[in-house]
This record gives structure tokens, C-alpha cells and sequence, in this order.
């Protein structure tokens, strides 16, 4: 198929030199708004376009995909989490699913970091202080948090984010456990010089503090159940970076507020932009805007994959990051 007559539908507002490029190479619909597509748009650009490039706001379920036309044969995400495509659905239809992984991992390493030290070393607390000009001076009792050298993180999901975050961990000091359908290679494990645990439940017991690094998919929804989160010590702190769906966010919300955990660092909420009250206006909770991978070159890196995948399929070759349900 030659690229120049590619139809492109692109669903949100991208990064000024991604959308050029575009507008180069395909005949692509940009969007100008940056407000996501409602569903009957979405509809409406997939029975034109030959590719559509959505990114995760937009729900592309079996519904939508039965409706697609006959055109359509990429679904290129803007995005590496793939949890609201049905990727099955889409190669039942032959239709390919390419996503944006790699790119975002050492931005995503970073904001977990950076939750846990602001949950563990109370920033918003001190944060609000300064702000509401209520700080008096250094005390030496005042805002004492936890040191994170020789505390135990327990990382969920030990792919290329939890990974990064392994890295990072064992800089400050952190001592490094995990939890994976499957077990590291022995040189990756030492080289992080991580403890895997085959049991979910022995480990998240046994941690300072549990990161949540792995995919939403219908083994992963709810991992971190009431049960689960009722295992950890009361002194321990969760940080979710990846999908809200894997933490019960009612359940978690009670905990904090009943002082049955430590804290806790969000940047994803289990029903999108709606977050349970429960966990607001908590001095030990942080709530962040999903803005993990938000760097300018992030967002950049991400375009370009998503160039790279179209002009290949376009080319006729399978985009280098097809995404098959197996691996799900
Ligand atoms: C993704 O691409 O799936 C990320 O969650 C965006 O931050």
C-alpha cells in the first residue's frame, strides 16, 4: 500500500514536529482539539481511515472495532499500555495493533521514584507548610519521615518499568524484591541483585514498600485486592505508576484512611479521572495527574515510534511494535 495514500486519523492533539511529520508522509486527519474523541467520532474515523492512532482515553472495545471499516488495518497507539484496545477483537478483524514500548520506561522509573520519596519524606506536607506560610524554621523533631536506604521495595510487574525502578532503588539503597509471572533470567536477577518471590501474598507482607509495575489485564485487575492489601504492614507505603485497575482503589482508600497503611503515591486512579474521595485530602496520600512519562522528549520518542510503525506498515512489513494478544 503506498504510503501517500495511508489515511490517518490521529484522536489527540500531538507534538508539533510528530503532527508535521505526519502531514508529510500520510494524509492524516490531525486533531485541533486536545478534548479526547467521543465515541460516535471515534466510530466515524474508524470507518474511514486506514489508520487510527488513538492513545489511552480512548476505549477501543470489540463494539467500536466491529463497527470499523473495511480500511482499517492499524490501530498505531500513542502509548505503550494497551488495556483499552481489544487486541484480540482487532486480529480476530485483521486489524494490527502497534504500541510505543521502551521509550517510556526511565521517565515512568522516575515519577515512582519520585513518589515514593514524596510519600516516604512527607514533601506535600512540607510542601503545604511553606505555601501556607506556616513554616517556623528547622526543628529537629518537625516532618521526620523514613530514610529510604535499607528499606524493602517489593516491585509487581518486573518488566522494563520495574526494572528501571530496580535500578534506581538499589542507588538509594533500597533492597530489591519482585513478584513476575516469570521468574528473571539469573544474570538480569543478579545484576539487580533482586529477591524474587513466587507468592504475591508473602512478599507484599514482608515489604516497606510496594510498587505497582505491571500491565492492566483481566489476570492483573485487582491484584492488590482487600485481602492482598490487608497483608501489608501498617507501616507500609504503595505506589502505583501502571494502571489504577490492579489496586482495589475503595479498599486501598479505607486503609489509608483508617491509618491501616502508611501512605500511598497514585499517579493512575482505578476509574480514570474519577478519584475515590476517600483517598483526598490526605497529608500521607499524593495524587498526580498520570504525568509518569510526561517529559517533552518522552512525548517526542513516543511520535516518532509511532511514525516508525505506520511508515513500516505502511511499507509493507509488520510495525515494529506490534502488539499480539499473546502477549498479553
Ligand atoms: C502508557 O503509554 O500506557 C502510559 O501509561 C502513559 O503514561
Amino acid at each position: 500500500m503506498p504510503s501517500q495514500r495511508l489515511s490517518v486519523v490521529v484522536t489527540r492533539r500531538l507534538p508539533d514536529p510528530i503532527e508535521t511529520r505526519m502531514m508529510e508522509l500520510f494524509n492524516v486527519k490531525l486533531r485541533d482539539t486536545d478534548e479526547p474523541m467521543t465515541r460516535a467520532e471515534l466510530a466515524a474515523a474508524m470507518q474511514t481511515a486506514d489508520v487510527l492512532v488513538p492513545s489511552l482515553a480512548d476505549q477501543i472495545d470489540a463494539g467500536l472495532i466491529a463497527q470499523a471499516g473495511e480500511r482499517l488495518r492499524l490501530i498505531a497507539n500513542y502509548g505503550a499500555g494497551v488495556d483499552h484496545i481489544d487486541v484480540e477483537t482487532a486480529r480476530r478483524r485483521g486489524i494490527l495493533v502497534s504500541n510505543t514500548p521502551g521509550v517510556l520506561t526511565d521517565d515512568t522509573a522516575d515519577m515512582t521514584v519520585a513518589l515514593i520519596l514524596a510519600v516516604t519524606r512527607r514533601m506535600p506536607e512540607g510542601m503545604a507548610q511553606v505555601q501556607a506560610g506556616e513554616w517556623n524554621g528547622w526543628s529537629p523533631t518537625a516532618l521526620l519521615g523514613g530514610r529510604l536506604g535499607g528499606r524493602r521495595l517489593g516491585i509487581l510487574g518486573m518488566g522494563r518499568i520495574g526494572q528501571a525502578v530496580a535500578r534506581r532503588a538499589r542507588a538509594f539503597g533500597m533492597q530489591v524484591h519482585y513478584h513476575n509471572r516469570r521468574r528473571l533470567r539469573p544474570e538480569i536477577e543478579d545484576g539487580l541483585e533482586a529477591t524474587y518471590w513466587e507468592s504475591l501474598d508473602q512478599m507484599v507482607a514482608r515489604m516497606d514498600v510496594l510498587s505497582i509495575n505491571c500491565p492492566h489485564t483481566p489476570s492483573t485487575f485487582h491484584l492488590m485486592n482487600a485481602r492482598r492489601l490487608g497483608l501489608m504492614k501498617k507501616d507500609a507505603v504503595i505506589v502505583n505508576t501502571s494502571r489504577g485497575e490492579v489496586i482495589d482503589e475503595n479498599a486501598l482508600g479505607r486503609m489509608v484512611r483508617a491509618g491501616d497503611l502508611a501512605g500511598a503515591g497514585l499517579d493512575v486512579y482505578e476509574h480514570g479521572t474519577v478519584v475515590n474521595p476517600d483517598l483526598k485530602g490526605l497529608p500521607n496520600v499524593v495524587l498526580l495527574p498520570h504525568m509518569g512519562s510526561a517529559t517533552r522528549e518522552g512525548r517526542m520518542e513516543m511520535g516518532e515510534k509511532v511514525l516508525i510503525n505506520i511508515k513500516t506498515f505502511a511499507d509493507g512489513h509488520r510495525p515494529p511494535d506490534q502488539v499480539v494478544p499473546a502477549m498479553l
